[in-house]
């Protein structure tokens, strides 16, 4: 031991100076702190990423916001964790690297109603729009509310490239021209779905909807896995 260690050497010295042991106990955290944190954000490697995980679509985006303003994440989580029982329920338990994109997260912390993560492609596009204009009519016990105003509600895609631009700088690889043809890109996709709810006998003209926003973003969701490689 040296002599710095003797409890009658220096260190005992230092711990008789309360205020100046707690400063350089502080720092010495602060700094220990540092050196183990910075390197698992700031390397790359250390991202888990997932080859098959995306950015969302304009349109994703736009629904993503829309159930952030609607408040589905105070009822229903994003994230199966890796026991059993929820495995058996929902699907495939959540990997860190799929939410990689997800600025805020939206995990959640409360299950009124079942977890969403894996949902997307468990229901036509259809049962979205009955579902959330009126969740009893698809489930009859459902104590979800009512969501009917996004079937009539003119979605807004004014501020899309702001916010993909805003994405950009905090690391998701919008390229230039995914920017540029955001709004269009979001219009395609939106009449796609459209088209596919008043093929199968549903409501005309819900293209320019937040309803189709909504229901494109909850069919992405947990998707990514399952995509093939390329
Ligand atoms: C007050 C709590 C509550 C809120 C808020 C809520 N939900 Fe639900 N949700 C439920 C319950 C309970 C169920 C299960 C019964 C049913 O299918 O309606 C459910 C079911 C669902 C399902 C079907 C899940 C499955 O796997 O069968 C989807 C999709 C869904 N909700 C989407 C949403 C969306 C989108 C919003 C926001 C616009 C939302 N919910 C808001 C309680 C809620």
């Amino acid at each position: 031991m040296s002599s710095f260690l003797n409890t009658d050497g220096r260190h005992r010295t230092l711990e008789g100076w309360p205020l100046v042991f707690t400063t350089l106990t502080i720092l010495a955290v602060l700094v220990g702190g540092t050196v183990e944190f910075l390197p698992l954000v700031l390397m790359e490697t250390n991202r888990p990423t997932i080859s098959t995980v995306t950015p969302y679509t304009p349109l994703e985006l736009t629904g993503r916001d829309l159930y952030i303003r609607e408040g589905c994440v105070s009822c229903h989580s994003q994230q199966i964790r890796p026991f059993r029982d929820e495995i058996e329920r929902y699907g495939e338990y959540s990997k860190p690297g799929e939410s990689i994109y997800d600025r805020p997260f939206l995990w959640g912390s409360k299950r009124t109603g079942p977890d969403l993560s894996r949902v997307g492609g468990k229901y036509p596009d259809l049962w979205h729009v009955l579902h959330l204009e009126d969740p009893r009519s698809t489930s009859p016990n459902s104590l979800m509310p009512p969501y009917n105003w996004l079937l009539s509600q003119d979605v807004n895609l004014d501020n899309l490239t702001a916010k993909m631009n805003g994405l950009r700088t905090l690391g998701t690889p919008y390229t230039d021209s995914d920017i540029e043809g955001a709004v269009q890109d979001a219009k395609a996709q939106a009449s796609n779905i459209a088209r596919t709810i008043s093929a199968s006998g549903g409501p005309q003209g819900l293209e320019t909807k937040e309803i189709v926003a909504v229901i494109a973003y909850l069919q992405r969701m947990g998707t990514d896995l399952t995509k093939s490689q390329n």
